[in-house]
């Protein structure tokens, strides 16, 4: 079984530009870097990570080895690593163990590989590390001091466990500071999946309909990319507040069997499972185009695509498979769909695509690495395994720093406002 990539000049040089190029555009991390330098908080630490293995989290990885740990590195997700990433990062002094398009057994022995450094701390993308941590790999959480979780299903895996009783460790949510999810699930997302979809497509998509499912913080930003690019956006929701949200920006709303038979392209955004299913496939458009950006490949149901498809799956073009549906619809033309199924119905913009700005995760990995410095050094004081939130001046501090990098001033209260705000009184 191929636990890692065997690295090659050619895929080293080409992860070395790739990271090298997203580093100049990463200044808040390159500000925490400098530090970390200079004090070795994570002297004598081992940190486990388990991140898409692209080029921005390979910079946080190295960040974190340049502030005295020792790295130990896996990917998220099958088709989000980049090999020549990886083999550059196994070349600047961190252990990696990731290789694209990996099998769902080498994928969870990687991640189990990673975790027999016995870490000290663990970030995670999904939740699949601390699962692990909990359940199977028990022997290796014996030195666990907390970790850091990155993403809105991940979040929601650890309060159920913390639920439970079950965590392995005290775990911060990462995705719920204020310069993490403000920015990296709107804006970022929404850049990145219009991007990817543009590409992977190579078709417009003005003048389009785009069905975004879920208008949370991603689903929010990709509507507002879309609308951007003169798409007609329909949004479908099962929270009242954010379908009221949705119309008062503009956006159609309606169910998914309404939006079925109009969309051009599907976006889902839920973090929930079998959000478009046979049932709205037999009505869709004929050429349609189906993708996910939540964290699992279970909100187009890839099960009901493979069994309804009545002639084999067709790859049209790389990263996109074609299902011929029955459409078992009356007033509809024709006896059958194609559909157009982008990466897999996996998180297209990682796993076709570069995944999110520079100078977005510059925001998100600043917030990881700030949050293994105070797990480092006050993790000793949280005795309980729970799901803490990232301390409010970690988000002071990052938000400040990514505006001096912007060259920005904002104006500050003076003592009478300040007075006004915190102790009014009628
Ligand atoms: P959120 O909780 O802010 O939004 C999810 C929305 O989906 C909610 O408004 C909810 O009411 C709605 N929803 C749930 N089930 C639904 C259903 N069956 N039909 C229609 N709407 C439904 O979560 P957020 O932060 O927007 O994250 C969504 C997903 O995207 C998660 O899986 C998260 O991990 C992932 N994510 C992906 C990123 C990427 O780069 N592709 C970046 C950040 C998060």
């Amino acid at each position: 079984m191929s636990i890692t990539v065997k690295p090659t000049g050619e895929l080293i040089e080409s992860g070395r530009k790739k990271i090298e190029w997203v580093r100049k555009h990463m200044p808040v991390l390159s500000y925490i870097e400098d530090a970390f330098l200079h004090e070795k908080p994570f002297e004598g630490l081992t940190i486990a990570l388990s991140v898409h293995m692209e080029a921005k989290t390979a910079n946080l990885a190295y960040v974190l080895s340049r502030g005295g740990a020792e790295v130990h590195a896996t990917g998220s997700n099958v088709l989000s690593t980049q090999n020549d990433v990886a083999c550059a990062l196994s070349m600047m002094g961190v252990t990696v163990n990731a290789i694209h398009g990996a099998s769902d057994e080498e994928y969870k022995e990687h991640l189990k590989t990673t975790l027999s450094c016995h870490p000290h701390i663990v970030i995670d993308d999904g939740g699949d590390l601390v699962d692990l941590l909990a359940d199977e790999c028990k022997e290796y959480a014996d030195r666990l001091i907390g970790g850091c979780e990155e993403t809105t299903t991940g979040i929601l895996r650890l309060k159920a466990r913390d639920k439970e009783g079950s965590l392995p460790c005290p775990m911060f949510a990462v995705n719920d500071a204020k310069c993490k999810h403000y920015y990296d699930n709107k804006y970022g997302t929404g850049q990145s999946v219009m991007t990817s979809i543009m590409q992977t497509t190579n078709l417009i998509v003005a003048g389009k309909t785009v069905v975004v499912v879920g208008y949370g913080w991603c689903g929010k930003g990709v509507a507002m990319r879309a609308a951007g690019m003169g798409a007609d956006v329909i949004v479908t929701e099962v929270d009242p507040f954010k379908a009221l949200d949705a119309t008062m920006n503009g956006f159609r709303v309606m169910t998914m069997d309404e939006a079925a038979p109009l969309g051009d392209i599907f976006i889902t955004v839920t973090g929930c499972k079998d959000v478009i299913t046979y049932q709205h496939f037999k009505k869709m458009k004929e050429g349609a185009i189906l993708s996910n950006a939540g964290h699992f490949d279970c909100e187009v149901s890839v099960e009901d695509l493979i069994g309804t498809s009545v002639a084999p799956p067709k790859t049209v073009r790389e990263n996109i498979v074609q299902y011929t549906i029955p459409r078992d619809v009356k007033d509809v033309e024709g006896d059958v769909v194609h559909l157009n199924l982008l990466a897999e119905g996996r998180l297209v913009n990682l796993a076709s695509g570069d995944g999110h700005p520079a100078e977005i995760m510059d925001m998100s990995f600043a917030v990881q690495a700030m949050t293994a410095l105070h797990i480092a050094e006050e993790g000793h004081k949280f005795t309980d395994n729970h799901l803490y939130e990232v301390p409010d001046y970690i988000d002071n501090a990052i938000g400040s720093m990514k505006l001096g990098s912007l060259h920005l001033k904002i104006d500050t209260l003076t003592d009478d406002q300040y007075e006004y705000l915190n102790n009014y009184t009628v």
